[in-house]
């Protein structure tokens, strides 16, 4: 019996072989610090769950429109213009989704035919190039170097360009990097898509974490709104990674396809929990939550830096934007994950291989800052003393 030939191209990642070995680790009852997660270790604002509480009781426990309910979709316009500088009409060009992924693959799918090419920065987040070959595209790493910063040099991107290129996918910040450009930078790749007619997908759902200047918005530069396709998603700046809600903004062409998609593959995302997603994205308190939730990241951040700078240890650079630091292994020669492995045996701290985000994530480690302040601390110490060890 055949098969879909699709999924031999999508190679098991070193996140899942790790997951398991993290897992297998913890039945045998081995103490595991785990810094691997890309989830919130903060719980969802508790106005946010009353919110959902209310309008489960209140009977929301039925299908709603496809599109998303209009409050919800008046919610994300209006934070698009108050956080993002952004117009996007609520009714016509604005989708509630079954969070960021969701959004990112029905923008993915309401612009690629078999065959069309896909421009995807290396290191990125695994799914941006296994959901281009789910959907029978043909992905272009473009590198993003860690002497450049790990943002694509503007010939990089020139350089992957062919004459099947449809797209370009963006992430700022970015997993796992917390990368992201300046303004200059986004202009220029607006023009560069701009001069040969490409989809920009941009996917924004760390946004709201940044350490530094407030990163802009792919859309938010002249005339480049009717090439952009916007992903975000409550799940990192409100903690409600579970809940799975995020949405789509996208001119009406793009969106008719996206409504189709989304109305013959989930019918929409459950009404209960976009109220309290609406709820989320308006409430003031909630807002300040969220920033609550940053200086916390920050708080974090500054502690591994300290810890690194004590400790005379290059490992850690300061990651701009996310919750994630991209630790630099490569003194060691050996394999990310290789190197995952042992810190996992040898020091009980739970991590992520650079290799899973691409070629250029080699020698490198991902670490999450979304935990506890003291596993953070235990966990970067452990780090450390092992990398001492291996001098
Ligand atoms: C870059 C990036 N985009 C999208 C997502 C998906 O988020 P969501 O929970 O909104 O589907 C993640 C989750 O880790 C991510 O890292």
């Amino acid at each position: 019996m055949n098969l879909n030939q699709q999924f031999e191209q999508i190679r098991q990642s070193p996140t899942v072989a790790m997951n398991d070995r993290i897992v297998a680790a913890r039945a045998a009852g081995k103490k595991v610090i785990p810094l691997q997660v890309g989830d919130p270790d903060f719980a969802t604002p508790a106005p946010i769950v009353a919110a959902a509480r209310m309008a489960l009781e209140g009977g929301l426990t039925h299908y709603g429109p496809s599109r998303g309910l209009p409050e919800l979709r008046a919610a994300a316009a209006l934070k698009l213009g108050r956080d993002n500088g952004l117009n996007y009409d609520p009714h016509s060009e604005i989708l509630v989704t079954h969070g960021g992924i969701h959004a990112y693959y029905l923008a993915l799918q309401s612009i690629l035919n078999p065959g069309d090419e896909v421009l995807i920065s290396d290191p990125t987040w695994a799914t941006h190039a296994n959901m281009a070959l789910m959907l029978r595209g043909v992905v272009r790493r473009v590198p993003a170097p860690p002497e450049n910063g790990f943002i694509p040099p503007l010939a990089a991107w020139e350089r992957a360009l062919t004459n099947k290129t449809r797209a370009i996918v963006l992430n700022y910040p970015s997993n796992p990097t917390g990368a992201y450009p300046s303004r200059a930078y986004l202009q220029k790749l607006q023009d560069f898509a701009a001069a040969h007619h490409l989809w920009v997908i941009s996917d924004e759902v760390y946004e709201n974490l940044y350490y530094e200047e407030k990163p802009a918005s792919a859309g938010a530069f002249p005339g480049a709104k009717e090439r952009t396709l916007l992903v975000n998603s409550l799940s990192k700046t409100y903690a409600m990674t579970g809940w799975r809600v995020g949405f789509l903004a996208a001119p009406a062409g793009v969106m008719a396809n996206a409504l189709k998609a989304g109305q013959n593959s989930i019918t929409c995302v459950a009404p209960f929990v976009q109220k309290a997603a609406a709820f989320a994205l308006s409430d003031p308190q909630i807002q300040q939550a969220a920033a609550d939730m940053r200086a916390a990241y920050a708080r974090r951040r500054a502690l591994v830096l300290n810890l690194a700078r004590e400790n005379v240890s290059r490992l850690a650079t300061a990651p701009r934007g996310a919750f994630y630091f991209f630790l630099d292994f490569r003194a060691l020669n050996l394999s990310s994950l290789e190197i995952c492995e042992r810190l996992l045996e040898e020091a009980g701290v739970g991590l992520v291989p650079g290799s899973a985000f691409g070629a250029q994530g080699e020698g490198f480690v991902r670490m999450t800052i979304a935990a506890s302040d003291a596993e953070v601390e235990s966990g970067f110490r452990a780090i450390l003393r092992w990398a001492e060890q291996q001098r």
